[in-house]
């Protein structure tokens, strides 16, 4: 099948979906020194210094993947989406814009837990760890469908978000 004349997200909205895997992939990388660093603070004792660069890092990497979240939802709002590929019931597109949805909802979450967590404003680690793991999931679900519509399906899915696939 030749996908080249799909509908595909724009340029922006592809870069930043895969900015925001890679910042995700770094952040879940990266959690250990934070964890230390903040129990520390929350315990009132001097975190250990050899962390704080990690934690840092994971604060401000953490950032820019809420900020580059914020943008991808206004280009949505703005511009839409290309809408689900041929051949999708209504069914599979019911459960891939749930899915969606609550990716975008756990990326917001993570961001602001882990913001008010940081800051001192409320300890909402428990919170922070739990959204991770239940995104993590949504994440597997998510990247094993897109795969399997492209190479199973070959409908093209992961063509809309990877355009040297399309053909
Ligand atoms: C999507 C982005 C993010 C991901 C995937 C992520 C991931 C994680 C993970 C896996 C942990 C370890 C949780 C645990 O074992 O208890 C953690 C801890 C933490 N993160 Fe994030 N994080 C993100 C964004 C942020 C942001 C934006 C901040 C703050 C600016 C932040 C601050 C923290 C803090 C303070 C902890 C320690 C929580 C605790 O002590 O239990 N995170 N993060
Ligand atoms: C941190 C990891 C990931 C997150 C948080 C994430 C999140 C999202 C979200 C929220 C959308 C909906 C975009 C929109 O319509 O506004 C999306 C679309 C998409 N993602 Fe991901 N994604 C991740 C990883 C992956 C991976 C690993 C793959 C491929 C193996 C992938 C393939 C796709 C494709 C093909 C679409 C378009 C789906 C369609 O048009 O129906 N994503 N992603």
């Amino acid at each position: 099948m030749t996908h080249s004349n799909l509908p595909a997200y724009r340029p922006a909205q592809i870069a930043l979906h895969w900015f925001v895997m890679v910042g995700v992939i770094v952040q879940i990388a990266i959690h250990e020194p934070m964890v230390r660093e903040t129990t520390a603070q929350y315990r009132g004792v001097a975190p250990d210094p050899s962390d704080a660069t990690l934690a840092m890092m994971h604060g401000l990497i953490g950032t820019l993947v809420f900020v580059a979240v914020l943008v991808r939802l206004w280009l949505r709002f703005r511009y839409g989406a290309p809408g689900h590929a041929q051949g999708t019931s209504s069914v599979q597109a019911a459960i891939a814009s749930l899915v969606h949805n609550a990716l975008y909802a756990c990326l917001l979450a993570m961001g602001i837990t882990g913001m008010l967590t940081r800051s001192g404003v409320a300890n909402l680690g428990d919170l922070h760890f739990f959204i991770n793991v239940a995104m993590f999931v949504l994440i597997v679900l998510h990247a094993g469908a897109a795969i399997f519509n492209q190479f199973v399906r070959k409908d093209g899915t992961l063509a809309r978000m990877i355009p040297a696939l399309r053909k």
